[in-house]
């Protein structure tokens, strides 16, 4: 073999050595080539049996060590460059500005993995040492996706450069720059142990466990942290609405635990109906499963019910499910998914009435007791009861205590709104006016400024030549020079010759104060807040990590002098499964590019396969993504797993 190659190494050596090596001298070396790359192939012309198998072994003996070495050189490259960025970080201590973000969700771990860590020392404070994928919270909690699909460990996906602190914070000193952390607070997030230590024995509760152990051995001491920069992306919590029994008897949506429970609880419906000596009156109540709320977590919820009773527990109970097990969502508006286009609403309706889900529409929760929830329809003064076992709570979600905690320290006359931590346009609290404290997601609200507030600043700016009057030319100048400080002139931009003519009703040919402030207004009847989803949030995180990155210094205060960029949302559609294989997808307001081809709402099985591809991209790491599509694979193969543990 050496000869051979030698040899034709030799050849291709002289040849090319002459330079000019051309289309024909190719052709020339070709069949040495061929030749030579046959040789490999080669078998002997009259192999036994027993040569054949010892060649065969052979090679996948060398294939296996060559395969294991480079693994193993791998894994331990990655283990010493992990080990190496630690001790890196670790030494750096104090020589860098000290970035601290509260929270490990939708805004943090974009931030997170953005993050430059080599300028800043970033430090990652949260109860739950991991991210939770909350859009695939319904699926577990039937089963479809199991628990460890939607979780990703903290360390692991944002590396050894950022130092992870399990602790609650439980107080900000914006002067002093100074957290205060908690690690035994009394707010439980899920984490593993906490099954244990808030274990209270219930009816409802599931599992076998012969008796309750409390996590005694764990010591961890309140402590302060001093930053230069802090982040708050602590998220929101369910809202109540303060209905008595709720927080006693229904179970939220919201944390991985909430699932686990909601799972175990199906199952001990079923289990109990079961039982020989169950009235049928009682084993229709245990079979009545209530979900409140018709936004997207609800309509998500009750859907996955659906196809887990009819896929499922219709085999192993199919008198129960023929007879006595009944679905109902109860909603105060006039339709269920009421952000989303009415055509998706009434889709989703029609779509439940066919998977025998009842839909309550204008009805309210007034109580929930221990076995029944207690509903009002609206316009009527008479209360009903509705007997029932598992009550799912998804009206909505409210501030954290942190949230409002945060808010009357830097003043409620500055944090004026109830629904969150008030931030400028480049996401800094508002309050703050050194630009240390930053606030993304569901606890943020960015404040919009309004156009008619500045009308007279915009007005002299555009009013170039002092006339008191502003033509057409100025007005779009004035749209175009504007919408990035205020993004609801956008919707003025396509059609501008039009808004110009209206606002001017004399057919003066120039606006004044008064006719800009009219055609003004009407932009700013358009603007809302940033709804509390996952995209607003983790397009949050990305845009500050990435201000973060590209700040020369941190004592900047006026951004606009430096050019920094506000923060502008890019809404990509809105997506919900709505059951039976099917999803309803809106792209209503996403921009840009999707708004160019004017996409219509989507339902049925296409958007069911688009709902599956966006959450499967989404998942963050190629592990949850491997397990994902085995979820899904192996729910479509044998069913969802109904054990209670
Ligand atoms: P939501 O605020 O969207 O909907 C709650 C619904 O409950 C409302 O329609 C409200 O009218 C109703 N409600 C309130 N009190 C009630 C009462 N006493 N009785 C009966 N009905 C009552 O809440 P949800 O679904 O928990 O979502 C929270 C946030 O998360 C929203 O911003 C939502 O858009 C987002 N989200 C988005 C998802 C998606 O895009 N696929 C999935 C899950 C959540």
């Amino acid at each position: 073999m050496f000869s051979r190659s030698n040899l034709l190494c030799q050849k291709l050596l002289m040849r090319s050595s002459t330079r000019n090596f051309s289309f024909k001298q190719l052709k020339d070396v070709k069949p040495i080539i061929i030749r030579n790359l046959a040789w490999f192939s080669r078998h002997t012309a009259k192999e036994n049996f027993g040569t054949k198998l010892k060649r065969r072994l052979r090679n996948l003996l060398i294939v296996t060590v060559v395969g294991c070495g480079t693994y193993y050189g791998y894994r331990a490259n990655r283990n010493y460059k992990w080990f190496k960025d630690m001790t890196d970080s670790d030494n750096s201590i104090g020589t860098k500005p000290r970035v601290v973000i509260l929270g490990t969700g939708w805004g943090a771990v974009p931030f997170l993995k953005h993050i430059d860590s080599d300028k800043y020392e970033v430090v990652c404070v949260s109860p739950r040492n991991y991210f939770l994928m909350t859009p695939l919270l319904p699926s577990v909690s039937v089963g479809t996706v199991e628990t460890r699909t939607v979780i990703e460990s903290i360390r692991s996906l944002v590396g050894p450069k950022v130092k992870y602190v399990e602790a609650q914070c439980v107080n900000v000193n914006p002067k002093e720059k100074l957290i205060t952390c908690n690690s035994d607070g009394t707010d439980v997030v899920s984490r593993g142990d906490d099954v244990k230590a808030i274990y209270v024995p219930s009816k409802r509760e599931g599992g076998a466990s012969s008796r309750i152990i409390k996590d005694s051995a764990r010591t961890r001491p309140q402590f302060d942290m001093k930053y230069d920069i802090l982040i708050v992306a602590i998220g929101s919590e369910n809202n109540t609405f303060n209905i008595p029994g709720v927080e006693e008897h229904a179970h939220f949506l919201k944390e991985i635990l909430d699932a686990r429970r909601i799972r175990s609880a199906i199952s001990d419906a079923f289990e109990s109906a079961m039982t020989p000596s169950q009235t049928p009156e009682e084993r229709k109540r245990l079979l009545h499963f209530v979900v409140v709320g018709g936004g997207p977590t609800g309509v998500e919820f009750a859907a996955e019910l659906s196809d887990l009773v009819r896929e499922d527990l219709h085999h192993f109970y199919p008198r129960l499910v023929a007879n006595d097990v009944k679905i109902t969502l109860i909603e105060a508006l006039d339709h269920v998914l009421s952000m989303m286009d009415k055509e998706i609403s009434d889709f989703t309706e029609k779509h439940f009435h066919r998977e025998n889900i009842e839909v309550l529409m204008n009805t309210f929760v007034k109580a929930i007791k221990q076995h029944e929830v207690v509903i009002q329809a609206k316009g009527s003064n008479e209360q009903q009861s509705i007997p029932c076992s598992v009550v799912v709570w998804a009206t909505g979600i409210k501030p954290r205590r942190l949230t409002n905690r945060i808010r009357e320290i830097i003043g409620l006359n500055t944090q004026s709104n109830r629904m969150g931590i008030l931030t400028d346009q480049h996401l800094r609290v508002k309050g703050v006016h050194d630009g240390s404290l930053f606030a993304i997601g569901d606890c943020a609200t960015i404040e919009q400024p309004k156009l008619v507030d500045r009308i007279q600043l915009l007005f002299e700016e555009a009013d170039t030549q002092h006339r008191g009057a502003l033509d057409l030319q100025q007005f779009r100048t004035l749209v175009e020079k504007k919408t990035h400080e205020f993004p609801q002139l956008e919707i003025f931009s396509a059609r501008i010759e039009k808004i110009f003519a209206e606002a001017d009703e004399d057919k003066l040919g120039f606006l004044t104060l008064t006719t800009l402030h009219s055609a003004l207004e009407k932009a700013d009847t358009k603007l809302r807040a940033l709804p509390a989803t996952a995209q607003v949030a983790s397009q949050e995180g990305r845009y500050l990590a990435d201000l973060l990155n590209e700040l020369p210094d941190l004592n900047i205060e006026n951004y606009q002098k430096h050019d920094i960029k506000p923060f502008r949302y890019k809404h990509m559609g809105s997506l919900a499964y709505v059951g039976g294989d099917s999803a309803v997808v809106d792209f209503t307001g996403a921009r840009p590019i999707l708004d160019i081809f004017r996409l219509k709402p989507l339902s049925g099985r296409g958007a069911a396969y688009l709902w599956k591809s966006f959450y499967f991209t989404e998942m963050f790491t190629g592990r949850t993504k491997t397990l994902l599509a085995f979820d899904w694979v192996r729910t479509q193969l044998y069913g969802r797993d109904i054990s209670r543990y």
